[in-house]
């Protein structure tokens, strides 16, 4: 039986979307590659209203996070977390030789801009963060933290992992101004896993010319070149390409304001029904994933209520990391409907039902 994916990635993939992968292999040097590959770039400029470069590489969200810090920092970042993927995009730094002074705040909290006061030193080349936290549901405001670090040290590049917000959550880029936002196809684009997407600044350019180690696969200064002349690096996944022009056309035409009040609804809606049904969602007010509902799950028994749930149709996901056995999570981004999810949430009244 097909199951209906309510999860935190890969997400929902509508059929059509899926259809759109199946047109015929193109060659990656040809003029309709250059055409496609154009047309993307200037579609996400558009989506998240910026004019920077934007690099598409085959690969899971991580290879360009790590492509980031490879090529912003020669010795010295900040790296700031409240939760799993923070911490991972922090071995980002360390597994590639950095010295990364780390700022840790409590699970379920947004990190702000009073957690960094007086640490963004003049040494710090680069402050990197998790814009929404997977692990833990909470959306930070990073153009908060971004104006932080700019008071403190105007030359620290910014660096965004913005995997589970980017175009689902008004990220402002005319303010946040990242050198590196980064994010990936199986999230709130609803396509499945295998290319990565980062928006890239001139400065974050400039500086990449000068670090050393960068490897080949991400050296942004090679992919800058290629990506001049609407071409990948490498070998990039086309058929994934095509789907991602279909899926930005769709977006453009659902318009950004009304996709950012559609995921807002959907949110509400999972935050009204953890607090009906269970102890409410784990992070705090005010700072609540758009994408992501991580409910606080109290004496539930997941397996069995998550096994009960697969056999009418519906997936979720299990908590993750420190909170993975008194959380669960629902995924709200994507091309899912509020419909879709009041679908989901009598679903899941029913089997909670059938378990009492
Ligand atoms: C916030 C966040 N950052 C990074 C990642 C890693 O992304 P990928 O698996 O595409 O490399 C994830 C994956 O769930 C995520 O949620």
């Amino acid at each position: 039986m097909a199951r209906h994916l309510f999860t935190v990635g890969p997400v929902y993939v509508e059929d059509e979307t899926l259809q759109a992968q199946t047109k015929p292999m193109i060659t990656h040097r040809c003029k309709e590659y250059k055409n496609l590959h154009g047309g993307i770039v200037e579609k996400i400029r558009k989506c998240l209203q910026t004019d920077d470069d934007v690099f598409l590489v085959g690969g899971s969200a991580t290879i360009l996070l790590e492509g980031a810090i490879r090529n912003g920092i020669n010795s010295n970042s900040l790296g700031m977390s409240n939760g799993s993927f923070g911490k991972r995009f922090i071995e980002c730094g360390t597994a590639n030789g950095k010295n990364v002074t780390q700022v840790h705040v409590p699970w379920g909290k947004a990190i702000k801009p009073e957690d960094i006061e007086g640490k963004v030193t003049n040494d710090i080349e680069a402050v990197h963060w998790v814009s929404n936290e997977s692990s833990t549901g909470v959306l930070s405001d990073s153009v908060a933290l971004a104006e932080e670090v700019r008071r403190q040290n105007p030359d620290a590049l910014i660096m965004v992992d913005a995997v589970t917000s980017a175009m689902a959550a008004d990220l402002n880029l005319p303010k946040l101004q990242p050198d590196a936002l980064v994010f990936g196809t199986q999230k709130a684009l609803a396509l499945p896993p295998g290319l990565a997407i980062a928006v890239v600044s001139e400065r974050m350019l400039e500086k990449s010319k000068n670090v050393a180690n960068k490897g080949f696969y991400t050296d942004f200064v090679k992919l800058k070149k290629n990506a001049d002349d609407n071409y990948a690096l490498t070998t990039p996944p086309v058929s994934l390409l095509y789907a991602l022009d279909y899926q930005l056309d769709k977006i453009l035409e659902e318009g950004m304001s009304a996709r950012y009040r559609r995921h807002d609804k959907m949110a509400k809606l999972v935050q009204d029904w953890a607090e009906a049904k269970f102890n409410g969602l784990f992070p705090e007010e005010g700072y609540r994933s758009r994408t992501i509902g991580v409910v606080n799950r109290g004496e539930l028994d997941f397996d069995a209520f998550h096994t009960a749930l697969k056999a009418k149709g519906y997936e979720i996901s299990n908590g993750y990391g420190e909170v993975k056995s008194s959380t669960f999570r629902i995924g709200h981004m994507g091309d899912t409907t509020p419909d879709m999810i009041k679908k989901l949430l009598s679903a899941m009244d029913e089997v909670l039902e059938e378990m009492q």
